[in-house]
């Protein structure tokens, strides 16, 4: 009986060997029959419950399966390997190896970084908002009125209302309804109009839209940065993008003034371009600083000697800047009258391109690899 299952075993055995294509199969085979659970290993482990004749009789005929087994096992090996074309296999360790492809930051997020870490040292802190925006942080908060043609000076991009649906509107209202924009205050539809405005999304034009935002959590004394992007509806052109970034310097307390901003902005500079930059200030107007600034820096390419990129004015336009206007601090939920602040914003596409001689804003939103490996 177990010597006829002993000769089944090892025919199965020789003819599975004999159809092995490499040696991965063959030891798979060999694992199947005589590995730790193979058939023949279970025969030769039941030997120990046979009588002692029976257990001689199939132990000695096992044993002599297991030996053929065992030479034609190695047979096949033999001719397998026989078989292998060697030339084929043989590897050139002298080869350079294959490059993995690592990826990189992208110059924003590089710049963003030096920027954050200049005004950290300076004990700033990093706050962002939302990128879709309601109106009425974007505009009216900051003291945009509904029909002032301000509104106009930045190109937006209005959401349409149908697929605007935001869960909570006029978390607010009274504070909203005090808000005394003095050109709008008197008018019939004021209420209307300031409940459409915190319905109204659009795709902020601006970081002030995170000012008033951050002063409803937050009570001065504060000094923050706000970076992040923003949109503009226009179109594009070596200096101007529809996608870009910008960063919000905004610090309140009880009596900060324009030097304090003046020794910041020249403090920030003169880090970020490893050269002592100056600040020059001029009159401007933005509905939500008073007074408000443009502010520009000696170049940083000339050091204010004057060249081509400063067009020999030995100035560079930077950005907007200003006292913030106390309808501001009021839509943020403060007293009127009782705080005093400094804002600014520019553009960090425009900083960028000064710092590492870029000589169109395209680049940074291109996707363009030449351009990103660079830095
Ligand atoms: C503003 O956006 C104001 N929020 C700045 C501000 C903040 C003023 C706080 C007062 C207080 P303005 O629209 O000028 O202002 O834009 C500021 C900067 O953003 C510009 O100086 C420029 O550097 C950059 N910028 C604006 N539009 C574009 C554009 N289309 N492409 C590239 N950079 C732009």
């Amino acid at each position: 009986m177990e010597n006829n299952k002993i000769a089944e075993i090892k025919n199965k055995f020789l003819e599975e060997i004999s159809r092995a294509q490499n040696e991965k199969e063959l030891y798979e085979v060999k694992v199947k029959f005589v590995g730790r659970q193979g058939e023949l290993t279970q025969i030769l482990k039941s030997l120990k419950d046979l009588p002692p004749e029976e257990r001689k009789r199939v132990g000695s005929f096992a044993n002599e399966a297991r030996r053929v087994m065992e030479a034609a096992y190695e047979k096949r090996k033999k001719e397998l390997t026989e078989q292998i074309d060697w030339k084929k296999e043989q590897i050139d360790v002298t080869l350079p190896g294959k490059k993995v492809e690592v990826g990189r930051l992208h110059l924003i997020t590089l710049v963003y970084r030096e920027i954050e870490k200049i005004f950290s040292a300076m004990g700033f802190e990093v706050v962002e908002g939302p990128e879709l925006e309601t109106d009425w942080y974007n505009f009216t908060a900051l003291n945009f009125p509904f029909d002032h043609p301000a509104r106009d000076m930045q190109d937006t991009f209005w959401l349409i209302p149908f697929q605007a649906k935001p869960k909570k509107t006029l978390e607010k209202d009274e504070a909203a309804l005090s808000f005394s924009i003095e050109s709008i205050k008197n008018r019939k539809n004021f209420e209307k109009e300031i409940k459409s405005s915190k319905e109204k999304l659009v795709l902020r034009t601006h970081t002030s839209a995170v000012q008033v935002r951050y002063m409803e959590k937050n009570k001065p004394p504060f000094r923050v940065i706000i970076p992040g992007r923003v949109f503009r509806n226009e179109a594009t052109d070596a200096k101007h993008e529809h996608t870009l970034h910008q960063f919000e310097v905004l610090v309140v307390g009880d009596e900060i003034n324009v030097g304090h901003f003046k020794y910041i902005a020249q403090e920030f500079f003169s880090a970020f371009f490893e050269k002592e930059t100056k600040i020059r200030l001029r009159p401007s107007y933005f509905p939500f600083t008073e007074p408000s600034f443009e502010f520009d820096i000696s170049c940083a390419i000339c050091s204010g000697k004057g060249c081509s990129t400063c067009k020999n004015a030995g100035w560079l336009e930077i950005g907007g800047a200003g006292m913030v206007n106390q309808n501001v601090f009021v839509a943020a939920g403060y007293p009127r009258n009782r705080y005093q602040g400094f804002a600014w914003g520019f553009g960090i596409e425009r900083l960028a391109m000064m710092k590492y001689k870029i000589d169109d804003i395209r680049w940074f939103e291109s996707g363009d690899l030449r351009f990103i490996r660079q830095f």
